[in-house]
């Protein structure tokens, strides 16, 4: 299959939507870019297309989809309860980086839900996602764009690499802004319950709803096979890079001596190392880097100023990494509040939780 790529910026607006939306009317399969990271779009009510998502991604077929909407009106056709909670979270985040789990209707097609009988629905803010649901009328089922198991795709060239030849389209509109996975919420058991932490942190929707909990399978500290997590996507190895990835936390200047420790440490074995720092601490690390050379590749992957940068960078550096080739990475950790919740979760799934303490 001769994948088309389609760069926003410089298309016709009428080009693109009319040709992303000839494809997925067809069956086919669009990548397109979210305010999160890029999905891989297909047709949500038709099983077939939705099949064809999980082939291209190599993806288990029990690992249900997210169905992205363009306005409330479509969720008659998906959800068969539709309570004051979520009307409520609706209001207040959508369109944004949101999935809420509700009840489903019989027309949603099980292909779609992995076999549940619920159905996680989102209403996406990027305006190219927007205006290709709205101008198609079609209800997008769309996971991450990636090579199941790969970090998710923030930039078009990402899906590129994983799914050339396997999808038919890419609509390119340059690196997204979030970076990570929308926050998943299920609102079909009595309590909300958070099955993915995200951009919208658990604060943010209890001001909204009240008693908010979370999946005791996301907090790092039961990282046992003991907890199932409740959204089936979450209990794979995820996001993972090629190299071994190890996150050390403790106090800053600790970490960075570790870290240097352990790096010379393997490269005297003859490896070569990853090490993701912050803007914070990069300069540290420069003595070594430029002694190593080839070596050791030394990325900042944002400012604990701001977590934003961080969880914008996140995957990005992830792919980098794997790009220079590296066969061990340590990194340095982030505080578990608030967006570092989101941050930690990715980090430590693409550790294979894998972490260490300085004291
Ligand atoms: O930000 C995002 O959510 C991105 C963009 C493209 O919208 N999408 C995304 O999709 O991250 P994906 O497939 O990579 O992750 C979907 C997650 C999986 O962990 C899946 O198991 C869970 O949502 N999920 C989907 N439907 C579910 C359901 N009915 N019950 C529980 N978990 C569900
Ligand atoms: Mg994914």
């Amino acid at each position: 299959m001769k994948t088309q790529i389609y760069h926003i910026k410089e298309t016709r607006e009428a080009i693109w939507l009319e040709a992303a939306g000839k494809i997925l009317a067809e069956g086919g399969l669009v990548a397109i870019p979210t305010e999160t990271v890029y999905g891989l779009a297909a047709n949500a009510m038709d099983e077939k297309a939705a099949a064809k998502i999980y082939t291209a991604k190599g993806r288990p077929s029990d690992n249900p989809l997210i169905v992205h909407i363009g306005d409330m009106k479509a969720m008659e056709q998906l959800v068969s309860e539709f309570p004051e909670t979520a009307v409520k979270l609706a209001e207040k985040f959508w369109p944004g980086p949101l999935t809420m789990i509700l009840p489903k209707r019989p027309e949603v097609p099980y292909g779609t839900t992995g076999g549940l009988e619920t159905v996680a629905v989102r209403m996406p803010s990027h305006p190219v996602a927007r205006k290709l649901i709205a101008s198609s009328g079609i209800p997008l089922a769309a996971p991450s764009a990636n090579t199941s198991g790969r970090p998710s795709p923030t930039r078009a060239e990402h899906v590129y690499e994983d799914l050339n030849g396997k999808i038919d389209m890419i609509l390119d509109a340059g690196p997204v802004g979030i970076g990570i996975e929308s926050t998943i919420v299920d609102l079909s058991g009595d309590v909300p319950m958070i099955l993915r932490p995200g951009y919208i942190t658990e604060a943010m929707l209890s001001e909204v709803i009240g008693e908010v909990r979370m999946d005791p399978a996301i907090l790092s500290e039961n990282k046992d096979k003991n907890f199932r997590p409740k959204a089936p996507g979450m209990k794979y190895k995820h996001y993972a890079p090629k190299g071994e990835l190890l996150i050390v936390s403790g106090e800053s200047a600790k970490v960075v001596e570790k870290i240097t420790e352990m790096a010379s440490g393997k490269i005297a074995e003859g490896y070569r190392v990853g090490i993701i720092a912050t803007d914070e601490t990069f300069a540290a690390y420069q003595a070594s880097e430029t002694c190593y050379g080839a070596s050791m590749t030394v990325m900042s992957i944002g400012t604990r100023k701001d977590e934003a940068t961080i969880s914008h960078n996140l995957y990005d550096i992830l792919r980098r990494m794997d790009g220079a080739s590296v066969d061990y990475i340590y990194s340095e950790s982030f505080a578990e509040g608030s967006r570092g919740q989101a941050i930690m979760n990715r980090l430590l799934k693409a550790a294979g939780h894998q972490q260490i303490y300085v004291e």
